[in-house]
Parts: C-alpha cells; sequence; structure tokens
C-alpha cells in the first residue's frame, strides 16, 4: 500500500506507518476505528456523512476512556487534506486512533494517543482481497455464536476488539457456505451482520432491530430517513428470528456497500432470489442523494475543496 497517512498532525509515507508490535492497542485490542466513504460529483470528491462518522469515532473514544488529542473540526480538516493529498479513485478514508505505548497492564501505560488517517482505493482493495463485499447479492446463515452483550463489551463503539466477535462469525457462516452471517443478540433476536445492520420488509413495511445490542450504522440512520421520507413506515423494534424467513425482502447496510439485498437466508429463498422493489427504490434514491441530485439531502455531503 502507498500514499500519505495523516499520523498527529503530520504526513508520512504509508510504508513508513508503523506501530510497536506490543503496543497497548495491538495487545488488547484498544484501537478505535472509521471508515468513511466518498463520491465523486462533478469533478469534487464529497465525504458521505463526515460529522456523523466523527461523531461516532468521538463517541468510541469516551466508550473506551481514550482521550482524543484533537476536536471534531481538527479531525474534520485532517480527514479532508488528507483525501485531497492522496487523490486516489474512489476514496475509502481509514481513521483509528490507538494507544502506542509499550503494555503491562490492561489500562494504558499513559495518556499518549495517536490518530491515523488514510485514503485508500476501495474498488481496487475490493478486487485484490476478492472481498465478499464484491457480491451483487448475498446469501447469509443464521449463525449460533451471539452478539457481544453490551453488559460486557461496549457494542456502541467501534473498537477493535469487538470485531474478534464479528470475524469469527463470518467464519461460520462462511463454512456453512453462506457469504455473511446473521448475528442474533443474547435474547435470540436479530442484531445485525458481521459489520452490517440488517433490514427486513414485511407487506410493504420496514423492521429492524433496535439499537439496544448493535453498532448505529449510519447507513442504518440513513435508509431510516429516506424510507421515512418516501412514506415507507419503519419499525426499530426487537425483531425476530423466524421474521427473517417470512419476509418478503431483505437487505444488509453499510458504508462500503450501502444497500446489500439478502436473497437467501439458511435455505429459504427469499423473494425468489430477485432484488425486492422496495430494496430498489431505496438504493435509487439512495443513489439519487449520493450523485448531489437531492438537495434535502446535500447537507451529508462535505466536499473536500
Ligand atoms: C458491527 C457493525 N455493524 C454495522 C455496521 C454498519 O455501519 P455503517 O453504516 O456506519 O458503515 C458496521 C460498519 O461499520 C459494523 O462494524
Amino acid at each position: 500500500m502507498s500514499g500519505k497517512v495523516w499520523i498527529n498532525g503530520k504526513f508520512i509515507d504509508r510504508e513508513e506507518a508503523k506501530i510497536d508490535i506490543f503496543s497497548h492497542s495491538l495487545q488488547r485490542g484498544s484501537n478505535i476505528f472509521e471508515r468513511i466513504i466518498c463520491y465523486e460529483i462533478e469533478g469534487r470528491i464529497a465525504v458521505f456523512r463526515l460529522d456523523d462518522h466523527l461523531d461516532r469515532f468521538k463517541n468510541s473514544a469516551e466508550l473506551i476512556r481514550m482521550q482524543l488529542p484533537y476536536s471534531r473540526d481538527e479531525l474534520k480538516e485532517a480527514v479532508k487534506e488528507t483525501v485531497n493529498i492522496n487523490k486516489v479513485r474512489n476514496p475509502y478514508i481509514k481513521m483509528s486512533a490507538h494507544f502506542p505505548s509499550d503494555e503491562l497492564d490492561v489500562i494504558p501505560p499513559d495518556n499518549l494517543v495517536q490518530v491515523a488517517i488514510a485514503a485508500v482505493d476501495i474498488l481496487a482493495m475490493i478486487q485484490q482481497q476478492k472481498s465478499t463485499r464484491i457480491k451483487p447479492t448475498l446469501k447469509v446463515k443464521v449463525i449460533s455464536q451471539r452478539k457481544l452483550h453490551p453488559n460486557t463489551a461496549p457494542v456502541k463503539a467501534k473498537v477493535s476488539a469487538n470485531y474478534l466477535s464479528s470475524m469469527l462469525a463470518k467464519y461460520e457462516a462462511q463454512d456453512a457456505g453462506a457469504d455473511e452471517a446473521i448475528i442474533l443478540d443474547c435474547e435470540g433476536n436479530v442484531a445485525e451482520a458481521s459489520a452490517e445492520n440488517i433490514f427486513l420488509v414485511k407487506n410493504g413495511v420496514i423492521a429492524t432491530p433496535d439499537l439496544d445490542y448493535i453498532l448505529s450504522g449510519i447507513t442504518r440512520k440513513s435508509v431510516i430517513e429516506i424510507a421515512g421520507d418516501m412514506g415507507i413506515r419503519v419499525e426499530e423494534r426487537k425483531v425476530k428470528r423466524d421474521e427473517l424467513d417470512e419476509a418478503d425482502e431483505l437487505f444488509l447496510t453499510a458504508t462500503s456497500v450501502k444497500i446489500w439485498p439478502v436473497i437467501q437466508v439458511d435455505d429459504k429463498v427469499i423473494n425468489d432470489g430477485e432484488v425486492g422493489e422496495v430494496s430498489q427504490r431505496l438504493n435509487n434514491e439512495f443513489n439519487k442523494i449520493i450523485s448531489g441530485k437531492n438537495e434535502k439531502y446535500n447537507k451529508w455531503l462535505t466536499y473536500t475543496r
């Protein structure tokens, strides 16, 4: 990987952006992160919902008692500068903060925090890594491993330690021949996928799990608002596992995949294996917004210059 990385106010070559292998964040998983997508609109680069990502980043820091050495405005400028300096196609911003000091105890030895920001070409990465994200539709498996419980892990934080559970969830799904995992919460209701939120459509009404057990996805929040504007009812509530089998449509949402249709849950084919009408309408509206063609939502686009 080449390019320039912003680290605590300075740009350095990606190859030089190294971390001590015995640092607290690597050894104990105390790294927080965000992934932010950009869209090219009439020759300019727009960052999608940058303020919301920065709010979530700040919130992740608070939840793990990390003191970020930069304000939201300073980070906003740093993100814009990083996109502008790297000039990659299809920019995708990787942003993280970690405790770089050598560790002995579970608590970091000092307050030193390193913030890193990079802009990479997401399409190139998807192709290089043969990521499942290349698939237009998905087969999912409801797996046996349960979602982390909010009483034992900060599920609202995008912190690396939580993603070991996601990794094992996706392995379990892929071992069973599926593309992605659907994870149930400790009460047996639907929670989310390994790194995506989930929605179902039944009789024209959309339902999605409430926020008790899951990460508050920015795409999730966007879809709820867009659907409401389109006159589609959205319920944020407990979603029972059996509702997945009976759904007319299912889709996942995440920054890198937007609205990602699911055509099979375990052995049950959804909507004859076709992308459903509501999913398609939402997708069309989403695409309009990210092309800057819906004035109401231009507030979600931060141009880098
Ligand atoms: C656990 C988890 N759930 C849901 C999401 C989707 O969130 P977003 O739409 O903000 O990308 C992500 C992605 O960051 C995630 O890691």
